[in-house]
């Protein structure tokens, strides 16, 4: 079964041997998908035939978002934390205390549920590849089936095994970073992609990081940090050293920090959205950009600090207070979340990528920063299946 796509006003391929500078730009264009694949990107008036044809009229295509950062494995919200927040309360990561009580206390139908919901709606918002952490465990019973749901539903599973040291382990982290690397990642790594864990004040310190993402390393997990959001800790270059995927958030970033990331396949991942949900400082996008880091944007879901799966509002936002070009921004949203995932199969709509796209409802992909906030996604296409008439 093929299917053309044809009429494309301007087409994002992210492949610069195919089009202009780096996002690959075609005019008046057409892609052909075959069993799940892109087959054939070129001009529209030589568009080969296919099975089904859909006419883009004139609108842009973009490849699907790729989001390398979420956490979808909870329950409840935390509205009232949100709102003593932007009433004066700083942002700390024992909040995060609130979510793990509520997430063991819910059936594991009532998580994947919550999952499939939030998938919804990166879905129809253009994301067709979702990263999901699990986290708001934190017991070997509650991350293991965290991480198995995650599995079950998104593209990529990460085991959060050190989120924040929980109500029982208060005082003891040491023990509970024991625990993890003698019980929960032997019982978990089978189900996950990824190791990740928070260095941060009221986190986990350097010590306790680097001895939870080397134990998921030795268990066969590809690693990755949430790192130097509220300080200039040691996450960046733990992650470095440790050959990370990706070191994620990066707000607070000293010369050194930024020298070993340009020296290294590490992605830098910007999560602007949580900082905006926190009033906390953005990171420099210009700075890592300026010194050869590859930067990916993720949304970075979850019910404490960034409660959105929007990615056009990422892009929006990094263009603005991040001071991203639209085409750094959208690259960063698609190809640069590829390479924070490690993946080669998404992210560019070149002849053997994954029909992962979205039609927008607009003649350019600038149109997603230039109209903030409007909802310019209209079909999107995963695997050469159309979830989404728009
Ligand atoms: O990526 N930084 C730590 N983890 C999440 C916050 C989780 C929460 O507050 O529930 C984040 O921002
Ligand atoms: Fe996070």
């Amino acid at each position: 079964m093929s299917l053309s796509v044809v009429n494309i006003g301007e087409l994002v391929t992210n492949d610069p041997n195919l089009g202009a500078g780096t996002l690959g730009l075609l005019r008046d264009a057409a892609l052909v998908v075959e069993d799940g694949r892109v087959v054939w990107v070129g001009p529209s008036s030589r568009c080969p035939d296919a099975d089904e044809n859909l006419d883009a009229a004139g609108a842009a295509v973009i490849p699907g978002f790729v989001e390398s950062h979420s956490h979808l494995v909870f329950a409840g919200e935390r509205a009232a934390e949100f709102e003593a927040r932007m009433t004066g309360q700083p942002y700390a990561a024992g909040g995060i205390r609130t979510t793990i009580a509520a997430t063991r206390a819910a059936s594991d139908l009532a998580l994947a549920t919550n999952v499939t919901r939030l998938l919804g709606e990166y879905r129809r918002a253009g994301t067709t590849t979702v990263e999901c952490k699990s986290g708001y465990g934190q017991t070997v019973h509650d991350e293991l089936r965290s991480v198995s749901i995650a599995r079950c539903h998104a593209d990529d599973a990460t085991l959060l095994a050190a989120h924040v040291p929980p109500p029982e382990y208060a005082g003891r982290a040491d023990d509970y970073v024991r625990m993890v690397v003698d019980e929960m990642i032997p019982a978990c790594a089978p189900h996950a992609a990824w190791i990740d864990a928070f260095c941060e004040r009221g986190a986990f310190s350097p010590e306790q990081t680097r001895a939870v993402l080397e134990a998921g390393r030795a268990a066969g997990l590809g690693v990755r940090v949430h790192a130097n959001q509220l300080t200039a800790g040691e996450g960046v270059r733990i992650g470095v050293e440790l050959d990370a995927a990706s070191v994620d958030h990066c707000c607070h970033l000293t010369d050194a920090d930024v020298d070993a990331l340009a020296q290294s396949t590490t992605v830098a991942t910007l999560l602007p959205a949580a900082d905006f949900s926190t009033r906390n400082a953005y990171p420099d996008a210009r700075r890592l950009l300026d010194a050869g880091v590859t930067v990916a944007l993720g949304a970075d879901c979850n019910p404490g600090t960034s409660y959105t799966t929007s990615m056009p509002f990422v892009i929006a936002l990094a263009v603005q207070a991040l001071r991203m070009s639209p085409a750094e921004a959208l690259w960063s949203a698609t190809l640069g979340g590829a390479r924070a995932l490690r993946r080669t199969d998404v992210g560019y709509l070149s002849p053997g990528a994954r029909a992962d796209l979205v039609l927008l409802d607009a003649p350019s992909y600038l149109h997603l920063a230039y109209r903030p906030g409007v909802p310019l996604v209209g079909r999107v296409v995963k695997g050469g299946r159309d979830f989404r008439a728009g």
